[in-house]
Protein backbone atom coordinates (compact mmCIF):
# COMPACT_ATOMS: atom_id res chain seq x y z
CA UNK A 1 0.00 0.00 0.00
CA UNK A 2 1.10 3.65 -0.77
CA UNK A 3 2.04 5.78 1.86
CA UNK A 4 -0.73 8.77 2.32
CA UNK A 5 -0.29 12.02 1.40
CA UNK A 6 0.29 14.33 4.43
CA UNK A 7 -0.12 17.99 5.69
CA UNK A 8 3.59 18.12 5.93
CA UNK A 9 3.83 17.08 2.47
CA UNK A 10 1.72 19.37 1.17
CA UNK A 11 3.16 22.86 2.98
CA UNK A 12 6.32 21.17 0.98
CA UNK A 13 5.57 21.11 -2.01
CA UNK A 14 4.75 24.89 -2.22
CA UNK A 15 7.53 26.33 -5.13
CA UNK A 16 8.51 22.91 -5.87
CA UNK A 17 5.72 21.28 -8.05
CA UNK A 18 1.88 21.85 -8.79
CA UNK A 19 -0.40 20.20 -6.26
CA UNK A 20 -3.69 18.65 -7.67
CA UNK A 21 -7.19 18.40 -5.54
CA UNK A 22 -10.09 16.87 -7.11
CA UNK A 23 -14.00 16.40 -5.07
CA UNK A 24 -14.63 12.75 -4.40
CA UNK A 25 -18.18 12.18 -2.49
CA UNK A 26 -18.37 8.41 -2.36
CA UNK A 27 -16.60 5.11 -2.86
CA UNK A 28 -16.25 4.84 -6.57
CA UNK A 29 -15.07 8.31 -6.89
CA UNK A 30 -12.95 8.30 -3.76
CA UNK A 31 -10.94 5.22 -5.71
CA UNK A 32 -10.97 6.81 -9.24
CA UNK A 33 -9.27 10.02 -7.90
CA UNK A 34 -6.45 7.98 -5.47
CA UNK A 35 -5.77 5.67 -8.40
CA UNK A 36 -5.23 8.85 -10.62
CA UNK A 37 -2.52 10.26 -8.26
CA UNK A 38 -4.32 13.04 -7.46
CA UNK A 39 -2.66 14.87 -3.89
CA UNK A 40 -5.49 15.49 -1.93
CA UNK A 41 -9.89 14.15 -2.06
CA UNK A 42 -12.27 16.91 -1.13
CA UNK A 43 -15.37 15.94 0.19
CA UNK A 44 -17.18 19.54 -0.99
CA UNK A 45 -20.26 20.80 -0.30
CA UNK A 46 -20.73 20.90 -3.93
CA UNK A 47 -22.27 17.37 -2.79
CA UNK A 48 -25.59 19.17 -2.25
CA UNK A 49 -25.27 20.00 -5.90
CA UNK A 50 -23.66 18.01 -8.26
CA UNK A 51 -24.90 14.46 -6.00
CA UNK A 52 -28.09 15.40 -4.28
CA UNK A 53 -29.58 17.75 -6.75
CA UNK A 54 -30.23 20.81 -4.78
CA UNK A 55 -29.85 24.54 -5.88
CA UNK A 56 -26.88 25.78 -3.92
CA UNK A 57 -24.39 24.60 -0.90
CA UNK A 58 -26.13 25.45 1.80
CA UNK A 59 -28.62 22.40 1.76
CA UNK A 60 -26.86 19.71 3.30
CA UNK A 61 -25.51 19.66 6.91
CA UNK A 62 -23.10 17.85 9.08
CA UNK A 63 -24.97 14.25 8.70
CA UNK A 64 -24.58 14.22 5.15
CA UNK A 65 -21.18 15.32 5.13
CA UNK A 66 -20.14 12.65 7.81
CA UNK A 67 -21.83 10.12 5.97
CA UNK A 68 -20.35 11.12 2.71
CA UNK A 69 -16.72 11.38 4.10
CA UNK A 70 -16.84 8.07 5.53
CA UNK A 71 -17.50 6.76 2.24
CA UNK A 72 -14.75 8.55 0.40
CA UNK A 73 -11.99 7.62 3.43
CA UNK A 74 -12.81 4.39 2.39
CA UNK A 75 -11.98 4.72 -0.79
CA UNK A 76 -9.42 6.98 -0.20
CA UNK A 77 -5.65 5.50 0.52
CA UNK A 78 -3.48 7.76 -0.43
CA UNK A 79 -4.96 11.01 -1.33
CA UNK A 80 -5.44 13.33 1.60
CA UNK A 81 -8.93 13.08 2.66
CA UNK A 82 -10.52 16.96 3.29
CA UNK A 83 -13.79 17.38 3.98
CA UNK A 84 -15.79 20.85 3.86
CA UNK A 85 -17.51 22.32 6.74
CA UNK A 86 -21.08 22.80 6.16
CA UNK A 87 -23.28 25.88 6.19
CA UNK A 88 -23.65 27.01 9.87
CA UNK A 89 -21.87 24.36 11.25
CA UNK A 90 -19.03 26.56 11.99
CA UNK A 91 -20.44 30.44 12.01
CA UNK A 92 -22.31 30.45 15.20
CA UNK A 93 -19.87 29.79 18.13
CA UNK A 94 -16.32 28.67 18.52
CA UNK A 95 -17.17 25.74 20.41
CA UNK A 96 -19.64 24.30 17.76
CA UNK A 97 -17.19 24.57 15.50
CA UNK A 98 -14.74 22.61 17.19
CA UNK A 99 -17.54 20.07 17.89
CA UNK A 100 -18.13 19.80 14.13
CA UNK A 101 -14.60 19.80 12.77
CA UNK A 102 -14.00 17.00 15.59
CA UNK A 103 -16.64 14.61 14.22
CA UNK A 104 -15.15 15.11 10.39
CA UNK A 105 -12.17 13.67 11.78
CA UNK A 106 -13.32 11.24 14.26
CA UNK A 107 -16.46 10.34 12.69
CA UNK A 108 -15.95 10.63 9.10
CA UNK A 109 -12.00 9.55 9.14
CA UNK A 110 -10.87 13.07 7.13
CA UNK A 111 -7.53 13.87 7.84
CA UNK A 112 -8.21 17.69 7.13
CA UNK A 113 -11.11 20.08 7.08
CA UNK A 114 -11.99 23.03 4.90
CA UNK A 115 -14.29 26.51 5.77
CA UNK A 116 -15.13 29.59 4.13
CA UNK A 117 -14.42 32.87 4.92
CA UNK A 118 -11.82 35.14 5.82
CA UNK A 119 -10.70 37.48 8.85
CA UNK A 120 -14.28 36.89 10.41
CA UNK A 121 -13.58 32.34 10.90
CA UNK A 122 -9.82 32.89 11.71
CA UNK A 123 -11.10 32.73 15.41
CA UNK A 124 -12.14 29.15 14.42
CA UNK A 125 -9.34 28.16 12.39
CA UNK A 126 -7.14 29.00 15.10
CA UNK A 127 -9.26 26.86 17.66
CA UNK A 128 -9.67 24.43 15.15
CA UNK A 129 -5.42 23.81 14.65
CA UNK A 130 -4.63 24.85 18.59
CA UNK A 131 -7.18 21.29 18.85
CA UNK A 132 -4.42 19.42 16.19
CA UNK A 133 -7.24 19.58 13.12
CA UNK A 134 -6.05 20.62 10.07
CA UNK A 135 -7.54 23.43 8.07
CA UNK A 136 -7.77 24.28 4.55
CA UNK A 137 -9.26 27.98 4.46
CA UNK A 138 -11.65 29.14 1.40
CA UNK A 139 -11.47 32.81 -0.30
CA UNK A 140 -12.83 34.22 -3.13
CA UNK A 141 -16.03 33.26 -4.49
CA UNK A 142 -17.03 30.98 -1.36
CA UNK A 143 -20.40 29.52 -2.46
CA UNK A 144 -21.79 30.01 1.10
CA UNK A 145 -21.75 33.69 0.96
CA UNK A 146 -23.54 33.55 -2.52
CA UNK A 147 -26.61 35.27 -1.58
CA UNK A 148 -24.23 38.56 0.31
CA UNK A 149 -22.62 38.10 -3.23
CA UNK A 150 -25.77 38.78 -5.52
CA UNK A 151 -25.10 35.36 -6.93
CA UNK A 152 -21.88 32.99 -8.20
CA UNK A 153 -20.02 36.37 -8.85
CA UNK A 154 -15.74 36.71 -9.81
CA UNK A 155 -14.61 38.20 -6.18
CA UNK A 156 -11.84 40.43 -6.14
CA UNK A 157 -12.42 43.04 -9.09
CA UNK A 158 -11.65 46.42 -7.32
CA UNK A 159 -8.55 47.43 -5.62
CA UNK A 160 -10.45 47.38 -2.61
CA UNK A 161 -11.89 43.88 -2.69
CA UNK A 162 -8.25 42.50 -3.90
CA UNK A 163 -6.66 44.55 -0.43
CA UNK A 164 -9.57 42.48 1.44
CA UNK A 165 -8.64 39.12 0.18
CA UNK A 166 -4.80 39.67 0.31
CA UNK A 167 -5.66 40.82 4.14
CA UNK A 168 -7.86 37.73 4.63
CA UNK A 169 -5.05 35.00 3.37
CA UNK A 170 -2.68 36.89 5.15
CA UNK A 171 -5.10 36.39 7.98
CA UNK A 172 -5.77 32.70 7.46
CA UNK A 173 -2.25 31.85 7.00
CA UNK A 174 -1.54 33.34 10.97
CA UNK A 175 -4.76 31.64 12.10
CA UNK A 176 -2.38 28.50 10.95
CA UNK A 177 -4.55 27.15 7.63
CA UNK A 178 -2.64 24.54 5.33
CA UNK A 179 -3.11 25.91 2.56
CA UNK A 180 -5.98 28.18 1.03
CA UNK A 181 -8.17 27.50 -1.71
CA UNK A 182 -8.91 30.39 -4.09
CA UNK A 183 -12.39 30.28 -6.06
CA UNK A 184 -13.07 32.56 -8.98
CA UNK A 185 -10.96 35.82 -8.58
CA UNK A 186 -8.30 37.45 -10.93
CA UNK A 187 -5.50 35.24 -12.15
CA UNK A 188 -2.91 38.51 -10.86
CA UNK A 189 -4.76 39.12 -7.59
CA UNK A 190 -4.15 35.05 -6.81
CA UNK A 191 -0.82 35.89 -8.02
CA UNK A 192 -0.11 38.34 -5.78
CA UNK A 193 -1.47 36.04 -2.81
CA UNK A 194 0.23 32.99 -3.84
CA UNK A 195 3.69 35.26 -3.85
CA UNK A 196 2.37 37.04 -0.14
CA UNK A 197 2.02 33.84 2.10
CA UNK A 198 4.19 30.76 2.97
CA UNK A 199 1.72 27.82 2.47
CA UNK A 200 0.18 26.70 -0.85
CA UNK A 201 -2.98 28.15 -2.74
CA UNK A 202 -5.00 25.92 -4.78
CA UNK A 203 -6.77 27.77 -7.39
CA UNK A 204 -10.74 27.13 -8.82
CA UNK A 205 -11.19 30.00 -11.44
CA UNK A 206 -7.92 31.71 -10.29
CA UNK A 207 -5.85 31.27 -13.18
CA UNK A 208 -2.30 29.32 -13.79
CA UNK A 209 -0.27 30.80 -10.79
CA UNK A 210 -1.82 29.11 -7.78
CA UNK A 211 0.43 26.78 -6.18
CA UNK A 212 -2.09 23.99 -7.33
CA UNK A 213 -5.49 23.30 -8.73
CA UNK A 214 -9.02 22.02 -7.97
CA UNK A 215 -12.27 20.96 -9.54
CA UNK A 216 -15.57 19.45 -9.25
CA UNK A 217 -14.85 15.73 -9.99
CA UNK A 218 -18.85 15.83 -11.53
CA UNK A 219 -17.77 18.82 -13.80
CA UNK A 220 -14.48 17.00 -14.78
CA UNK A 221 -16.47 14.56 -15.97
CA UNK A 222 -19.18 15.92 -17.64
CA UNK A 223 -22.01 13.94 -15.06
CA UNK A 224 -23.04 17.36 -14.29
CA UNK A 225 -25.43 18.66 -16.72
CA UNK A 226 -27.19 21.93 -15.36
CA UNK A 227 -24.42 24.22 -16.24
CA UNK A 228 -20.15 24.17 -16.64
CA UNK A 229 -18.88 27.16 -15.21
CA UNK A 230 -16.20 28.98 -17.64
CA UNK A 231 -13.30 27.70 -15.32
CA UNK A 232 -14.25 23.96 -15.85
CA UNK A 233 -12.19 21.96 -18.38
CA UNK A 234 -14.43 18.85 -19.21
CA UNK A 235 -11.74 16.28 -19.56
CA UNK A 236 -14.81 13.73 -20.80
CA UNK A 237 -18.70 13.70 -21.08
CA UNK A 238 -19.43 10.80 -19.04
CA UNK A 239 -23.28 11.79 -19.59
CA UNK A 240 -23.75 10.07 -23.52
CA UNK A 241 -21.67 7.22 -22.74
CA UNK A 242 -23.59 6.26 -19.89
CA UNK A 243 -27.14 7.01 -21.14
CA UNK A 244 -26.32 4.76 -24.15
CA UNK A 245 -25.25 2.33 -21.69
CA UNK A 246 -28.66 2.39 -19.97
CA UNK A 247 -30.74 2.47 -23.18
CA UNK A 248 -29.03 -0.98 -24.80
CA UNK A 249 -29.77 -2.29 -21.01
CA UNK A 250 -33.67 -1.56 -21.54
CA UNK A 251 -33.81 -2.41 -24.98
CA UNK A 252 -32.05 -6.04 -24.39
CA UNK A 253 -34.34 -6.59 -21.08
CA UNK A 254 -36.77 -5.66 -23.30
CA UNK A 255 -36.10 -7.84 -26.45
CA UNK A 256 -34.96 -10.52 -24.34
CA UNK A 257 -31.75 -10.92 -24.91
CA UNK A 258 -30.31 -10.46 -21.98
CA UNK A 259 -30.01 -12.41 -19.31
CA UNK A 260 -28.10 -14.40 -22.21
CA UNK A 261 -26.71 -18.07 -21.30
CA UNK A 262 -23.43 -16.42 -19.87
CA UNK A 263 -25.04 -14.46 -17.18
CA UNK A 264 -27.38 -17.88 -16.29
CA UNK A 265 -27.14 -20.29 -13.58
CA UNK A 266 -28.05 -24.03 -14.23
CA UNK A 267 -29.19 -27.34 -12.22
CA UNK A 268 -27.74 -30.58 -13.32
CA UNK A 269 -30.44 -32.52 -15.40
CA UNK A 270 -30.49 -35.39 -12.72
CA UNK A 271 -31.33 -33.03 -10.40
CA UNK A 272 -34.27 -31.62 -12.04
CA UNK A 273 -36.02 -34.55 -12.52
CA UNK A 274 -35.53 -35.57 -8.72
CA UNK A 275 -37.21 -32.42 -8.41
CA UNK A 276 -40.38 -33.08 -10.76
CA UNK A 277 -40.07 -37.08 -9.52
CA UNK A 278 -40.39 -35.57 -5.97
CA UNK A 279 -43.59 -33.31 -6.91
CA UNK A 280 -45.21 -35.95 -9.05
CA UNK A 281 -45.35 -38.10 -5.97
CA UNK A 282 -47.50 -35.11 -3.90
O1 LIG B 1 -17.53 22.25 -2.38
C1 LIG B 1 -16.65 22.27 -3.25
O2 LIG B 1 -16.66 21.48 -4.20
C2 LIG B 1 -15.58 23.26 -3.13
C3 LIG B 1 -14.63 23.37 -4.27
C4 LIG B 1 -15.29 24.05 -5.39
C5 LIG B 1 -13.37 24.02 -3.89
O3 LIG B 1 -15.53 23.95 -2.17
Amino acid sequence: MQKRTTVPDIMAAKGKRKLTELTAYDYPTALWVDQSGIDMALVGDSLAMVVLGHEDTLSVGMPEMIHHTRAVSRGAQRSLVIADMPFMSYQASLEQALINAGLLLKEGRAQAVKLEGGCRVAPQIRAMVDAGIPVQGHLGLTPQSSAQFGGFKVQGKTAEAAKVLIDDALALTEAGCFSIVLEAIPASIAARITEAIPIPTIGIGAGPHCDGQVLVVHDVLGLYERFTPKFVKQYAKLGDPIRQALARYREEVENGTFPGPEHTFSIDAGEMSKLDTTRGKK
